[in-house]
């Protein structure tokens, strides 16, 4: 179930269904190509991680969305234009059987959009029943086991957690009266978790990762993961970053721009909504670098991040980084990426990877805050007491070892001393 039908979920949907019909490759996905190496080098044992843990299969996938816009899902996918007309008429039935639930919405906390699909209600608790009507429905009428909700939708405005998001009490009485602390985004999240369903947040903004939602999922069994999809430039970011610092390299500034012509980029046109993706990438430098361990390297880092939005290209994202560097002897240096990437081609393996991860986490009786995805979002939710884990490799490494320690396969150090005994 999928929060939003826009340019990511519709490229989802209908990637997943062309990889089913054999149109297209599944390139992206650590689900679907992805191995793992188990036991010594010597072993020679490195099966696909399809065939390792149960996964669910791609045929038993059945695609529900809400949107505040009346397309179904072929429409949606037309009007994003990630997908050639072509590609879309071959699997044509099966997107126009998905239209949109009526949508949980409100302006406030995303102004740069309207539509008409949308719920009304006594209050967002009343809302948040609504959307558990739908989930329910959906069950029922697909004759479905097991259900995952990933918000797709827009990014909302910035907001900070307040009072209101400390206890599943106060979360419930601030949604009886309608407090602003409680954003569309959240309920959702709120009737997903009651119903016992994992959540990830695909999008920068506050949505489960907050006390009274983390409480709600660990007592009602639900994995939760996010927030906002590493793709095109922060993912770059966090290949390049972790060699530079490896190798003791300087960074004096790390100025990255884009532009970027979707619906996304028109609703990070909006300076509030801006706010929270620039929150969110920037973040990731601070924690991969270290200035506070290596203050004579990082410490005056001016990181600046910029997002244009520009229609004529559409999805098709092209970014600028310039960085300058310092080596040996305090010398300069200069790096300069020009990625010509696109957003949602980027973005929607990575939703297939959540699915497939939460619902295997589920049946895994995991719960709570699933740190081991971290590998998919610019801003990993994580327990109150460590910092987030940025570096991708090292986020790897914890997601292979989380499927080794479910697996009770031993754990992989890369110690290696024993070839050498
Ligand atoms: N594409 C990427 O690489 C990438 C990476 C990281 C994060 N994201 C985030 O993922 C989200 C989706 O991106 P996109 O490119 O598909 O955007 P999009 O604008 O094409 O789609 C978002 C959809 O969500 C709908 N929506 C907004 N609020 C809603 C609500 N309350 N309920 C139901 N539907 C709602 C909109 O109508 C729209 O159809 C954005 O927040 C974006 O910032 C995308």
């Amino acid at each position: 179930m999928l929060v939003g039908l826009g340019a990511v979920s519709t490229t989802f949907i209908a990637g997943t269904l062309l990889i089913k019909k054999g149109l297209a490759p599944s390139i992206g996905s650590l689900t679907e190509m992805g191995t793992i190496r188990l036991g010594k080098r010597t072993e020679g044992r490195t099966p696909r991680i399809r065939d390792f843990v149960p996964l669910a299969a791609l045929d038993d996938l059945v695609f529900g969305a809400w949107d505040i816009f009346e397309e179904n899902a072929f429409e949606a996918a037309t009007t994003a234009g990630v997908l050639e007309p072509a590609l879309l008429e071959q699997i044509r039935p099966e997107l126009e059987a998905i239209t949109p639930w009526p949508a949980v919405f409100d302006q406030r906390y995303v102004k740069r959009l309207m539509g008409t699909n949308i719920k009304t209600g006594a209050n967002k608790l009343d809302l948040a029943e609504q959307v558990r009507d739908d989930i329910r429905q959906f069950k029922e009428s697909h004759q479905l086991a097991r259900l995952v909700m990933i918000w797709c939708g827009s990014t909302e405005i910035f907001l900070t957690p307040s009072d209101a998001h400390q206890s599943i009490d106060a979360f419930e009485a601030a949604m009886r009266s309608n407090a602003e602390e409680i954003s569309s985004s959240m309920v959702y999240a709120y009737a997903a978790l009651k119903e016992g369903i994992p959540y990830a947040n695909a999008a920068p903004n506050l949505s489960a990762d907050i006390p009274a939602l983390d409480q709600l999922a660990v007592e009602n069994g639900s994995p939760v993961c996010g927030k906002d999809l590493k793709t095109g430039q922060t993912l770059i970011k966090t290949i390049i970053a972790p060699g530079l610092k490896a190798r003791l390299i300087g960074v004096a500034g790390w100025y990255s721009t884009n532009i970027l012509g979707n619906r996304d980029g028109e609703v990070l046109d909006d300076p509030e909504s801006f706010k929270t993706k620039e929150e969110s990438k920037k973040s990731v430098l601070d924690y991969i670098l270290q200035p506070d361990l290596y203050p004579s390297l990082y410490k005056d880092l001016c990181h600046v991040v910029r997002i244009n939005y520009y229609p004529p290209r559409g999805d098709n994202k092209e970014g600028w980084d310039n960085i300058d560097l310092v080596g040996w002897l305090g010398y300069p240096m200069q790096l300069k990426i020009n990625f010509l990437c696109r957003d949602s081609i980027l973005a929607a393996p990575l939703v297939l990877d959540l699915v497939l991860f939460l619902d295997l986490a589920k049946r895994a009786g995991m719960s709570g805050i699933q740190e081991w995805l971290s590998f998919y979002f610019k801003s990993p939710v994580h327990a109150p007491d460590v910092y987030p884990e940025h570096d991708l490799f090292i986020q790897l490494m914890k997601l292979k070892n989380t499927l080794r320690f479910l697996r009770r396969e031993e754990l992989i150090t890369h110690l290696g001393l024993e070839y050498y005994d």
